[in-house]
């Protein structure tokens, strides 16, 4: 089994017998820790540091395992796209939150929208446990968890063993008090307005009469409502030219390269074969913008 999952391309939603996830595995310790202790679980890693996903996969090849997956991409979409409803058997974050600040919270990993994403996902009887130091994003999770209803809680002190993950190294040697915050899942959540986004089977190239391209450098288009597309340097090259890209959907971004390919009377715009996307209903509305923008 290969350990890194290319969620771009992978079949979704993940046939994976009852997964353990990680959110934010950092160093790698805990992921590592429990697929040696669990050789009958498939571990499941989300990170969004390149860095900590390239030292997983050397550590994962060195040691030999068998039973760990990950994926460099913001937990809130790893959960939304490649898992089934109902489907996960546990989730454990750790330390998810370090230097809690009160204007963080639109960000934090336990709003209630994010929550109900990693409720829906879990199997009734599935849990969520949480390690913090920060009895403030503890407090703020259960208001999350409490806003669902679905969840039965536990919270308690934690006394950890070894090896400890980076950041319990930290709290302990600061004299910091650990807890854990156990979510267990008993009913379904009552639906809550969270950020998504579609994929398509297949984005199509839009054909376009020829003109002026210079303009399409440094914009910013809105495409939908909470859906932009950001413009950079354009480069010319052999058949046409390159558009540097950036689109945020809900909060989700992809940097990729717009082709123009230059076919006489028309151009040819479409995703560069350069860059490798999650193909969505707005990156189709991306292209199509670019090709209007070129029209006048
Ligand atoms: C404070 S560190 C804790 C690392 C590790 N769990 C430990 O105990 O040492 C938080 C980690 O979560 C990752 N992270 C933060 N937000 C994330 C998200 N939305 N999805 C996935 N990983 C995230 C960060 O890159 C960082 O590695």
């Amino acid at each position: 089994m290969l350990c890194y999952l290319n969620y771009k391309r992978v079949k979704k939603p993940l046939e994976v017998k009852d997964p353990w996830v990680e959110v934010g595995f950092g160093r790698g310790d805990f992921i590592v820790k429990l697929a040696k202790e669990h050789p009958e679980k498939t571990l499941i890693g989300f990170e969004i540091s390149h860095l900590s996903v390239e030292k997983l996969l050397k550590r994962v090849k060195r040691e030999g395992l068998k039973n760990v997956l990950c994926s460099r991409i913001d937990a809130y979409w790893g959960f939304y796209l490649l898992f089934r409803d109902g489907s996960v058997e546990r989730v454990f974050m750790n330390y998810p939150d370090p230097w809690f600040k009160k204007r963080h919270h639109r960000r934090r990993l336990t709003t209630p929208e994010r929550l109900y994403v990693f409720a829906k996902k879990l199997k009734t009887g599935g849990e969520i446990k949480i390690r913090s130091d920060e009895k403030a994003f503890l407090d703020f999770t259960l208001e999350s968890a409490e806003q669902l209803g679905c969840f039965a809680y536990e919270l308690e002190r934690l006394s950890v063993s070894e090896p400890l993950t980076k950041y319990e190294q930290k709290w302990l040697s600061m004299g910091r008090e650990l807890y854990q915050l156990t979510l267990k899942k008993v009913k379904e959540p009552p639906f809550v307005e969270h950020p998504q986004i579609k994929e398509v089977e297949q984005l199509f190239p839009v054909k376009v009469k020829k003109g002026p391209v210079e303009q399409l450098e440094n914009r910013t288009e809105k495409l939908a409502d909470k859906v932009y597309l950001k413009t950079f340097k354009l480069w010319r090259g052999k058949e046409g030219y390159l558009l540097e890209a950036l689109l945020s959907e809900e909060g989700y971004l992809q940097k990729f390269l717009i082709s123009i390919r230059d076919k006489g009377e028309e151009f040819v715009v479409d995703v560069s074969p350069f860059s490798e996307v999650l193909k969505t209903e707005n990156l189709q509305r991306a292209v199509e913008r670019v090709a209007r923008l070129i029209e006048g």
